[in-house]
């Protein structure tokens, strides 16, 4: 579509700008009722407010946003997309009690999704992993971070990365790939974890001359990679050029995010058992503090102290985690319902959560996150009467139409056929 114009938005939301918002100005947001948007080609051109008229031009395509709310592309910054398979046959033991890292340590867990992810083909892999990203889309998401990390051995971790940048040719959805070899240990390697360390600074080198990740990630956890082991690893990432980011202080306070804060990472995830100082350390720095509610959810685990992060002076995202172990589910608005709920967040501040600051998690604000001039026309239209709507009814899909890079890409919730083949 080389000109277009959505009028009838009855209100439009988006923040400005490249950078976090912080703290107190995590609330803020710009409301622009009666709004229309200008897209030339797969940029917006202009964002206004009442009588379009004059921006019309002899080749404008109209759509009628039919009163609906307008709020920039959805952008999840922390999947595990590609993956064999399922783990429903966990499900039991995990609803009897059995703790997460118990069914990791007895060799289910992220070790069960690695044997299946070894022996599923690339096709099959890319299949799984579109059909998810179809749902995705459905759920107004038109960005997501995947991390390898299911393969822990070099050819099935580039097979991962393979897919993930299959998909992001193919699939309207773009996707930032993340490299996460250090995801657990290998049981071929549990009695020479350091050897796996080693093999994994490596394989570093060959992913950078590949280009198929721009960040490395860690689960830094009690009895999966300890700090010192993650820093070994995260500084060589960075003498390498990759962005950092870390599972940090998902289940034990180990002082994982605080270590995020040293490395300059772009993020530090989970922060379900991060300490008083470490929030302090955290709202004092770059770090975005990347929440994941849905894992708490699954896991019945107590919810990050979004609040506090806030109060703290932070800069709070909010993403899915999906993932086929502690959050798998492809409904990116529960994820942004559950931030409400549970974590007391604002609807201002979870949006601005999964736009603007999920934006620069992936270090990619220049394009996406805001609806502004010049940026990428990735925009969602919500069948709600206001914003406060999109948290109070939940569970269901709200969306309505999504457009990626200026095409209509969902239309009444379906996909439009000729997107996604
Ligand atoms: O973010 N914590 C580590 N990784 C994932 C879970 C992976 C899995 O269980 O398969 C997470 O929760
Ligand atoms: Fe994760």
């Amino acid at each position: 579509m080389a000109h277009l114009i959505i009028h009838n938005i009855k209100t439009l939301y988006t923040s400005q700008g490249n950078t976090p918002l912080k703290g107190d100005r995590q609330g803020e947001m710009t409301a622009i009722d009666q709004a229309f948007i200008v897209i030339n080609h797969d940029k917006i051109a202009m964002v206004g407010q009442g009588n379009y008229k004059k921006y019309i031009q002899s080749d404008t395509i109209f759509h009628d946003a039919l009163g609906a709310i307008a709020v920039p592309g959805l952008i999840d910054s922390h999947t595990h997309l590609v993956h064999g398979g399922s783990r429903e046959a966990e499900f039991a033991m995990k609803i009897k009690g059995v703790p997460y890292l118990d069914i990791l340590k007895s060799g289910g867990g992220i070790h069960s999704t690695v044997e299946k992810t070894r022996r599923t083909s690339f096709d099959d892999l890319y299949h799984q992993a579109k059909h998810s990203l179809d749902l995705m889309m459905t759920f107004g998401v038109t960005t997501i971070e995947a991390k390898s990390g299911y393969g822990l051995n070099l050819d099935t971790e580039l097979k991962q990365l393979k897919v993930a940048k299959k998909l992001n040719e193919t699939h309207p959805i773009d996707i930032v790939s993340t490299y996460m070899g250090a995801h657990a240990i290998p049981k071929e390697y549990q009695s020479s974890r350091s050897d796996y360390i080693e093999q994994i600074i490596n394989d570093l080198e060959t992913i950078a001359k590949l280009h198929l990740a721009e960040a490395v990630d860690v689960f830094c956890e009690t009895d999966v990679f300890s700090l010192e082991e993650t820093r070994q690893i995260l500084t060589k990432a960075k003498e390498i050029g990759f962005q950092v980011r870390m599972h940090a202080d998902e289940i034990n306070s180990i002082g994982g995010a605080g270590l995020a804060v040293d490395l300059n990472a772009s993020s530090a995830d989970h922060l379900m058992a991060i300490d008083e100082n470490d929030i302090e350390k955290l709202a004092a720095s770059q770090t975005i503090a990347n929440l994941l509610p849905m894992t708490s959810f699954y896991l019945n685990k107590p919810y990050a102290n979004g609040r506090k992060l806030l109060s703290s002076g932070a800069a709070v995202a909010i993403s899915s985690d999906y993932n086929p172990g502690s959050a798998p589910s492809e409904n990116f608005q529960f994820a942004m319902q559950l931030a409400a709920n549970k974590m007391s967040l604002t609807a201002n501040e979870i949006l601005n959560a999964v736009t603007l600051n999920a934006a620069c998690v992936l270090g990619k604000s220049q394009h996406i996150g805001t609806l502004e001039t010049g940026k990428q026309a990735d925009i969602v239209l919500l069948k709600i009467p206001n914003l406060e709507y999109f948290f109070y009814h939940f569970g269901i899909n709200h969306t309505q139409d999504v457009f990626k890079n200026g095409q209509l890409v969902v239309h009444n919730q379906n996909i439009v056929s000729e997107v996604s083949q």
